[in-house]
Order: C-alpha cells, then sequence, then structure tokens
C-alpha cells in the first residue's frame, strides 16, 4: 500500500491541510504530522505524529513514505527545507522525502513573499520531485464558496501526487 505524509505548519490555512489529509482515498496508508503551531486539535483520526517527536516513523528513509505534503508551509518551515535544518519531525520528513528522491508538495502560504522566500523556493523547486505549490486558487471554475477553491487546491496537489480525484471540474 502506497503511504502518503501529509505534514501542517503553522501557516494561515491549516484547515486545508486537514480536509487534503481527510480526502485521501482509503487505498493509501495515511500519515498526519501537525506543528505547535497549527494548532489543530484532532479528535479521531488514526496515523498522527506530532512536531517534536523526532523518532516518529516518517523520521526514517525505511519507512519509504511515497509522497509528502506540507500543506500549508510557513515561510519558516520552507527555510528550514530549503537549508537541509531538520530540527523536528516535519522538517526532517521533507529533509527524507528529498534524499530519498520522493515527492515533496509544498504550500507556501505568505503575502506578499519576500525575496528571501522566493529563493528559498526557487531553490527547492530545482530539486527533482519537488513541488512548489501555493493555495493559489482559480477562477474558470467559477467556485461559490470557499469549499468550492478548497476543493480545487486539493485536486491540483492530488494531481501532482497522481491520486485519481474528481474534486474539481476539469478543462474542457
Ligand atoms: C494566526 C497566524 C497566522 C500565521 N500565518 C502565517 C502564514 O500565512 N505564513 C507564514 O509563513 N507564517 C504565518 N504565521 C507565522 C508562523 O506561525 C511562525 O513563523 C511560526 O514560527 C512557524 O512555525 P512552524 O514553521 O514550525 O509551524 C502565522 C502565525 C499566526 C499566529
Amino acid at each position: 500500500m502506497k503511504k502518503i505524509l501529509v505534514c501542517i505548519s503553522g501557516a494561515s490555512g491549516a484547515g486545508l491541510g486537514i480536509k487534503l489529509y481527510n480526502l485521501i482515498p482509503s487505498k493509501y496508508e495515511r500519515y498526519l504530522i501537525l506543528s505547535k503551531n497549527a494548532k489543530i486539535v484532532l479528535e479521531k483520526e488514526e496515523n498522527i505524529f506530532f512536531n517534536d517527536d523526532i523518532a516518529a516513523a516518517p523520521a526514517s528513509g525505511s519507512f519509504a513514505i511515497d509522497t509528502t505534503f506540507i500543506v500549508p508551509c510557513s515561510m519558516n518551515t520552507l527555510a528550514k527545507i530549503a537549508n537541509g535544518i531538520a530540527d523536528n519531525l516535519i522538517t526532517r520528513s521533507a529533509a527524507v522525502a528529498i534524499k530519498e528522491q520522493k515527492k515533496l508538495i509544498l504550500a507556501p502560504r505568505e503575502l506578499p513573499f519576500s525575496q528571501i522566500d522566493l529563493e528559498n523556493m526557487l531553490k527547492l523547486s530545482k530539486i527533482n520531485n519537488v513541488f512548489i505549490a501555493p493555495p493559489i486558487i482559480a477562477y474558470y471554475n467559477k467556485p461559490k464558496t470557499i469549499n468550492d477553491m478548497e476543493m480545487f487546491l486539493i485536486g491540483k496537489w492530488f494531481d501532482m501526487a497522481r491520486i485519481e480525484n474528481e474534486l474539481f471540474e476539469r478543462w474542457k
């Protein structure tokens, strides 16, 4: 069974990461890491790790996660990943994804991005299998609700991971 790891760091929109996690089809084994700053309490989910648990399974390449999402990704977490800092379970999982050449899908969220943020994104985007995919909405699908916008975003992130989905209307 393919393993998917979702990481939620302390940027605005942590609820989006949880929606993404909940929508991963059951044929995948799913895992979740929360940073303290995410301040999200999950009551009934399974396979949840805490960010200060550096000995949890995703910290090892041998656990063989196939795809790691960081949704949303704070500029702090982005900067650490871009500079090889692995001081918590999220940044360590990102470092593992990069060294194992597995898919790493980052949704950096800030407005505006600073030159430092953009340089960090550019640096990471040059690595194979790293996707810089901020939560940028589209209008062509005529979203009416926040949920419509979020389903579009999650559908696009799933496409990058090759997770089959019908979450948004595709351009015809
Ligand atoms: C309400 C709130 C919203 C925030 N939104 C963002 C954001 O959108 N992007 C960002 O980079 N940081 C944001 N921050 C700041 C981060 O939480 C802060 O930089 C923190 O150190 C990130 O830690 P982490 O990367 O370990 O989660 C926000 C903080 C708060 C309290």
